[in-house]
C-alpha cells in the first residue's frame, strides 16, 4: 500500500469534458481537466499540487530546453465492464521512471508522489477514461530539469508532472517496417534503456526518412553491423518463429524494458510458447522466413499495445505477412484487452484499482 501524501487539490471551475466526445479519439491530442505538478528544490520535493490543466511559464534559460535532462513514462487507465477505473501495472512504470532518472543524473521521484499522485489525479478525472474499443486514458508522468542556467551540469531544480490524455489507438493499421542500416537508436553504454526524451527526438529523422519511402516505422539495428535487431519505432519487437517467440535481449542495455513486453512474455509462455530473449539478427529472420517458419512479427508498447507488422524490408528483400490469418498476436492483444476491461481474470494482479 502507498501512504497517502499531502497533495493540495485545486479543482477546475468548469469541466472541458462537456466539449469532447470520448469516441474515435486520436492519440495524445486531448487532455483532461487536471494535472499534477511538483517541484524539486534544495534536495526535496515540494509544492505538490493537482490543479486545472494549464500552460507553464518557463524561462528561456531553462536547462531542460538546452541540454535535454528530461524523462517520461507512458501508462494507461481503463474502465472495466462495471465502470470501475483501473491502471495497468503502474508500479512497473514507477520503477522504470527512477531507473531513467538515475541514468540522466536526475533525482528519484518518491513512490508516494508518483503513485499516490497518479491515483488521486486519475481518480479526480475518472470520467475522462474512454471505454470504446482500443481506447484508454494515457497517463504521462514526466520530469525535466528546471534550473535557469545554461552551464552544462546536472540541474539542481526539477519539475515532476503528470498529465492525462484520453486516447484512441496509436497505430490503427498493420505496419510496414523499414530495417534501418544508417542511423542508430542506441549503443551499449548509452541511454537506450532509459525513457529519455532525447531518444525520441533523435529517432525522428530516420523515421521521417522511412516515411518518405512509404514505411510506417523503422526497425532499429545494432550500431556496429546493422544486423542485430533492437526495437521497432517506439516499441519492443517480437517474432514468432516456429513454436518460439523471440524478442531482443535487454542485456546490451540498448532496449527499453517495456512493461507491455514483460506482459507479452508472460502471456506467450501461458499460450505454450518458448520465449527467448536473445540477440537476433536480420539474417536469422530472413533464414526463418525462407524456411517458411517465420509466422508473425509485432511491436509491443504502452501506447501501441500490440501492433502487427505486415511487411519488413531489409535492403531489397521484402518479408510479407498475411496478418488476417495470424493466430498469436491477435490472441495476445485480445487477452490483454480482456484483462484490462475485466473480461478475463487478472491473475497476476496487473490492474491497480483507482
Ligand atoms: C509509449 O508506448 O508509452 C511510448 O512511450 C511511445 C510514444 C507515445 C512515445
Amino acid at each position: 500500500m502507498v501512504a497517502a501524501m499531502d497533495i493540495s487539490i485545486r479543482k477546475a471551475e468548469r469541466s472541458k469534458l462537456q466539449d469532447l466526445n470520448l469516441e474515435n479519439l486520436p492519440f495524445g491530442k486531448f487532455f483532461s481537466d487536471h494535472m499534477l505538478e511538483a517541484d524539486y528544490e534544495n534536495g526535496e520535493w515540494k509544492n505538490i499540487e493537482i490543479k486545472p490543466y494549464q500552460p507553464l511559464l518557463l524561462s528561456p534559460s531553462l536547462a531542460a530546453l538546452h541540454y535535454g535532462q528530461a524523462i517520461f513514462e507512458g501508462i494507461k487507465a481503463y474502465k472495466d465492464k462495471n465502470g470501475e477505473a483501473f491502471i495497468f501495472r503502474p508500479y512497473d512504470n514507477f520503477k522504470r521512471f527512477n531507473i531513467s532518472a538515475e541514468r540522466m543524473a536526475m533525482p528519484a521521484v518518491p513512490e508516494e508522489l508518483f503513485m499516490d499522485g497518479m491515483l488521486q489525479l486519475v481518480g479526480l478525472d475518472r470520467n475522462w477514461i474512454p471505454t470504446q474499443q482500443d481506447h484508454s486514458m494515457y497517463i504521462r508522468p514526466f520530469m525535466f530539469s528546471s534550473d535557469e542556467m545554461i552551464g552544462v551540469r546536472p540541474s539542481e531544480n526539477y519539475k515532476f508532472m503528470i498529465i492525462l490524455s484520453p486516447s484512441g489507438p496509436y497505430y490503427s493499421a498493420p505496419m510496414r517496417i523499414y530495417v534501418e542500416e544508417k542511423y542508430v537508436r542506441a549503443v551499449t553504454g548509452g541511454v537506450g534503456y532509459a525513457k529519455a526524451a532525447g531518444n525520441y527526438g533523435a529517432a525522428m529523422y530516420a523515421t521521417a526518412e522511412a516515411k518518405k519511402k512509404g514505411y510506417d516505422q523503422v526497425l532499429w539495428t545494432d550500431p556496429f553491423e546493422h544486423k542485430y535487431v533492437q526495437e521497432c519505432g517506439t516499441m519492443n519487437v517480437f517474432f514468432i518463429i516456429g513454436n518460439t517467440a523471440i524478442t531482443p535481449s535487454l542485456e546490451p542495455g540498448t532496449i527499453l524494458p517495456g512493461v507491455t513486453r514483460l506482459s507479452a512474455i508472460t502471456l506467450l509462455q501461458e499460450m505454450g510458447f518458448t520465449v527467448e530473449e536473445k540477440n537476433i539478427s536480420i539474417d536469422d529472420l530472413i533464414d526463418a522466413y525462407k524456411a517458411g517458419i517465420f509466422y508473425e512479427a509485432f511491436g509491443t508498447g504502452t501506447a501501441a499495445t500490440i501492433s502487427f507488422i505486415k511487411e519488413l524490408r531489409y535492403k531489397d528483400f521484402v518479408m510479407q505477412f498475411d496478418v488476417d490469418h495470424w493466430r498469436t498476436a491477435p490472441a495476445l492483444k485480445q487477452w490483454l484487452t480482456d484483462i484490462r476491461t475485466g473480461h478475463k481474470e487478472d491473475k497476476y494482479n496487473w490492474m491497480q484499482k483507482v
